[in-house]
């Protein structure tokens, strides 16, 4: 075996071949890969070989690509079905003014909104959208709250799938919207929320033969996992003390968690930085969980302007809760004051990331606040989205439509007259 399904319940396993995601028991299933082998087989210098030259035309994803040059551990495919942009390679940002805001002596910014389709999505879309023309698929489909039918799209175009998509009518950011449309995806606006939506999709799939690409696809969650990669790679195999991300359906939350355990298993990393998921004030059905001691899951009706995780009823919950288990991780909230705040500080040091991506960073500042982390603590903060992707959340905030906005950079309107712009300028510096 190099690697099967296997449900983490009750360890039935099926072939990479079967387009299943969730076992009999009704347990979502892991891509499990044979370790021990691997073991003998891949050592820090394997990665460190496969180091990306000046782009060219021809894309060889198993040089150029963020997720496949760590393949061994993401899915074992020949070369030539791989659908890749590429992705990943992402920067990981670190800024004086904003480490000093959030109250640590570094804190750095592993930036996932610079993917190709502007969100982490891509690095599980390769991944799945691979599976799918290997399965043979017929069509691509997802629930989303925008990222990953952007990303969905993305792939789907690039490897000449039909992808359909499934959005909460209203609810998603204009720009996530443009590129569903613009990368030619059939575009179902469903009248009612993200969780919705989710259900749907589920259901049509399951009775259509469509494939599913929403994190629930184990294939997704192995893309994913090479942020992790990534990080620990770029600090030369260095674990920092924390992860901290934004959590809405828990697909990211999952997929940490396993590639930090699959790091340690194959003795690539000596100790496990602390996993930490932040979620949004009106959309934490896995903060209260965690407070709880997860003896229970909960649900909740989710309002916030991070639309990216409106999530009230989240998908990979139980292979969250596994994640933290792992790394002795927590879960914490932030109001969308602080969302946006961050958001702001986050922009205004050059940076830039869209709501979601923010709630990380302020979930970094509130646990410094609360002594949680450390100022000497090495932090990471995934920015998860792109600023580009939301501009009305941004627009607003600036513009006085935001009542709570502490950093706001208010438009000025000027007449077309030289000495009265001369005068407002003088005036700003
Ligand atoms: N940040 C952004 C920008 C997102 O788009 C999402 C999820 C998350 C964070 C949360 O990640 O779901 O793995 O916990 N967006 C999904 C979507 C739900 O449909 O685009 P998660």
């Amino acid at each position: 075996m190099t690697a099967q399904l296997e449900c983490p319940r009750c360890g039935v396993s099926y072939p990479l071949s079967e387009v299943r995601y969730i076992c009999d028991c009704g347990s979502q299933l892991d891509v499990i890969h044979d370790l021990q082998a691997l073991q003998a087989q891949i050592t820090r210098a394997t990665f460190d070989a496969r180091q990306r030259g000046v782009p060219t035309p021809d894309v060889r994803p198993e040089i150029d690509s963020g997720v496949w040059r760590y393949r061994e551990l993401i899915l074992p495919v020949s070369p030539e079905m791989i659908v890749s942009r590429p992705e990943g390679n992402t920067p990981l940002y670190q800024h004086p003014r904003l480490s000093d805001w959030v109250g640590v002596d570094c804190l750095l910014l592993k930036h996932e909104g610079e993917n190709p389709s502007g969100s982490f999505k891509d690095r599980g879309m390769t991944v799945g959208v691979t599976q799918a023309r290997w399965l043979g698929a017929r069509a691509v489909a997802c629930a989303s709250t925008g990222n990953t039918s952007a990303s969905l799209a993305a792939y789907a175009a690039l490897a000449g799938l039909p992808a359909i998509v499934f959005i909460p009518q209203g609810k998603i950011a204009a720009g996530k919207l443009a590129q569903a449309l613009a990368y030619g995806a059939h575009t179902l606006q469903v009248a009612g929320d993200f969780d919705d939506a989710m259900r749907l999709v589920q259901r049509i799939c399951d009775d259509m033969g469509i494939y599913l690409l929403n994190s629930l696809n184990p294939f997704r969650l192995e893309g994913q996992k090479s942020v992790i990669f990534e990080i620990v790679h770029g600090l030369n195999w260095q674990s920092p003390d924390w992860i901290v991300l934004p959590a809405g359906n828990l697909g990211n939350t999952a997929a940490f968690g396993k590639a930090l355990y699959e790091l340690k298993q194959l003795e690539l990393v000596e100790r496990l930085p602390r996993l930490a998921a932040v979620q949004a004030t009106g959309a934490n059905p896995f903060y209260q969980s965690y407070r709880m001691g997860f003896r229970q899951e909960v649900r909740v009706q989710a309002e916030t302007i991070a639309t990216a995780i409106r999530i009230g009823a989240p998908i990979s919950y139980e292979r969250a809760v596994r994640s933290l288990r792992w790394t002795n991780g927590l879960v914490t909230q932030v109001s969308d004051a602080e969302i946006m705040d961050a958001k702001a500080m986050v922009d205004r040091v050059g940076i830039g990331c869209e709501p979601a991506s923010a709630a990380a960073v302020a979930g970094v500042r509130k646990m410094v606040s609360e002594g949680i982390i450390r100022p000497d603590e090495r932090v990471v903060a995934v920015l998860t989205g792109n600023l580009l992707k939301d501009p009305g959340a941004t627009v607003s905030y600036h513009t006085g439509e935001w009542a709570e906005a502490h950093f706001a950079n208010q438009p000025r309107q000027v007449s077309a007259r030289p000495e009265e712009v001369r005068r407002v300028i003088e005036h700003i510096l």
